[in-house]
């Protein structure tokens, strides 16, 4: 089988000239997903990095007004065991910055039930919910995964040193996150390759050399969960500031896949 190709990483000067772009490709993919099959499964992250994007997307006259929301449904790629009320909740930073400002309608916004005490039930309802969408969504997948990465490499809830990392078949799991001290909700990897489109928004110089080590460096999976990317079957675009891209070397070729 021919190889596929390595990830695209997409360098913008500053984070305002890169979340306009990303917004404008975002908007690109969903009219695209909604003139194909009628409709756009976006899968949300968490974290800090993607407010600004979100308040674009709900405050861009031109973007709001074209994008396709009545026929979006959304999901997160990880949640933190809280109430959606919650400060630290990623539910409830993308309904704040965007889902309460866009006509997207509330039953096609699929957040983690975190209501449910016991996370590995938690983890199960939601494995059932995604499993639901991509049996129906055609050819099995999400249209567009959006992902942040810590500086320790992780993305969504995949932590170094997690299992999961090591061919979990299921969709959603509930694990225990030592670096936190606490249990986190999250999609597996199984769940998050199965994408038309893979974007990994990282930004700041505090992750610059961790993205030239998920770049560039020799595959070390449990270390770098980010990684775990080289095995996805579509490409990935990195899209970084410059100052998260400050130490990728441009000459290198993208790295061999997994
Ligand atoms: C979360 C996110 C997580 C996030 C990284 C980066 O629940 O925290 O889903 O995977 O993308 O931790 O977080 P920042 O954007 O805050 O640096």
């Amino acid at each position: 089988m021919s190889a596929l190709p390595g990830p695209r990483v997409r360098i913008a000067p500053t984070v305002e000239v890169l979340v306009p772009r990303l917004a404008r490709y975002l908007l690109r993919c969903a009219r695209m997903a909604v003139r194909a099959r009628g409709r756009f499964s976006l899968v949300l992250t968490g974290g800090s990095t993607p407010r600004p994007l979100y308040e674009y997307l709900a405050t861009n006259a031109r973007v709001a007004a074209a994008f396709p929301w009545s026929d979006t449904v959304v999901f997160w790629g990880d949640e933190r065991h809280v109430p959606p009320t919650h400060a630290d909740s990623n539910f409830r930073l993308a309904h704040e910055t965007l889902l309460s400002r866009v006509p997207i309608a509330p039953a096609h916004i699929h957040r983690f039930p975190v209501e449910l005490p016991d996370g590995d039930a938690a983890a199960a309802a939601y494995a059932a919910v995604v499993g639901r969408e991509l049996a129906d969504a055609a050819e099995g997948v999400f249209d567009f995964v959006l992902l942040g990465m810590g500086a320790d490499g992780h993305i969504a809830s995949l932590f170094p040193g997690s299992p999961l990392l090591r061919g979990a078949t299921a969709l959603a799991s509930a694990p225990w996150v030592p670096a936190l001290d606490t249990q986190r909700l999250t999609l597996t990897p199984a769940a998050l390759l199965r994408t038309r489109s893979l974007v990994v928004l990282v930004t700041g110089a505090g992750k610059a050399a961790t993205v030239r080590e998920v770049l560039e460096g020799p595959l070390d999976l449990s270390r770098l969960p980010a990684q775990c990317l080289r095995a996805a079957h579509v490409p990935v675009t990195w899209c970084l500031d410059a100052a998260a891209a400050r130490l990728l070397d441009s000459r290198l070729p993208p790295p061999a896949r997994a």
